[in-house]
């Protein structure tokens, strides 16, 4: 079986507004291996939240290949990558986009729920504990309008990760944090990585945390650039 979870082959993705396209990624390729870390660091307006969703099946690219665990991910229906995504990746948004009206622990076993043949006591279960691995045991029944911006941001790395994916995506996830919150999610992300043995890709704006990654990837304008 090949280590290799997240296979990009010449991405590109532009954006067409009446008569003007914007090529927003150029001919971008990426390998992620089996429980790596890589971080993407760039300026603001780069192409890495455009990129991040394309390798997510958020979007489709405009040319190239996403192969996830071998399998080609980009060209199947929005339910068929939605399904893949449940199964094999976990997604961090910079604003945590949890879902306002539910509590913490229903939030982080929704992705489970939506899974079919659900046992509502397992699932419980799974979610109680990676709340307790996020150190949110406390707060199980809060809505995230009633967390801090840190534990939302908990939760919602607890949401990505009750699925055990083989592969973790976060779009600025400590972006909001101030430096010590940042610092901590980092330390947890890194024991987590551990525990399910999954990949990481992060994209972040803070160089020291990226430094922490296996492979620190510079993107500027919509391409890698050295550093
Ligand atoms: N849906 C869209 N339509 C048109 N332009 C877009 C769209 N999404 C992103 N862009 C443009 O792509 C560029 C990169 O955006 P983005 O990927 O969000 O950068 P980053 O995450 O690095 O800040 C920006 O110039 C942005 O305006
Ligand atoms: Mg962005």
């Amino acid at each position: 079986m090949s280590n290799v979870v997240l296979d990009a082959q010449n991405i590109s993705k532009s954006f067409t507004d009446g008569k003007t396209t914007v090529d927003v990624i150029r001919n971008l390729s990426l390998q992620v291996k089996t429980g790596e870390f890589i971080s993407i660091v760039g300026s603001s307006g780069s192409g890495k939240s455009t990129l991040l969703h394309v390798l997510g099946g958020l979007d489709r690219p405009t040319t190239g290949q996403v192969f996830v665990q071998g399998r080609r991910f980009d060209n199947l229906g929005e339910a068929e990558r939605g399904y893949i995504r449940n199964e094999h990746l976990g997604f961090v948004y910079q604003f945590h986009h949890l879902l306002p009206e539910f509590s913490a622990l229903e939030n982080v076993a929704m992705p489970l729920m939506l899974r079919k043949g659900t046992n509502f006591k397992e699932v419980n279960q799974q979610a109680e504990y990676l709340l307790e691995r996020v150190g949110l045991s406390h707060r199980l029944t809060h809505k995230p309008g009633e967390l801090s911006g840190g534990e939302r941001q908990r939760v919602a790395l607890a949401r990505a990760l009750v699925t055990k994916p083989k592969l973790m995506m976060a779009d600025e996830p400590t972006g909001n944090l101030d430096r010590k919150t940042a610092v901590k999610i980092f330390e947890l992300l890194s024991e987590l990585r551990q525990e399910f043995n999954m990949a990481m890709l992060i994209v972040t704006h803070d160089e020291q945390l990226a430094k922490s990654a296996d492979a620190v990837l510079h993107m500027q304008d919509g391409v890698w650039v050295d550093h």
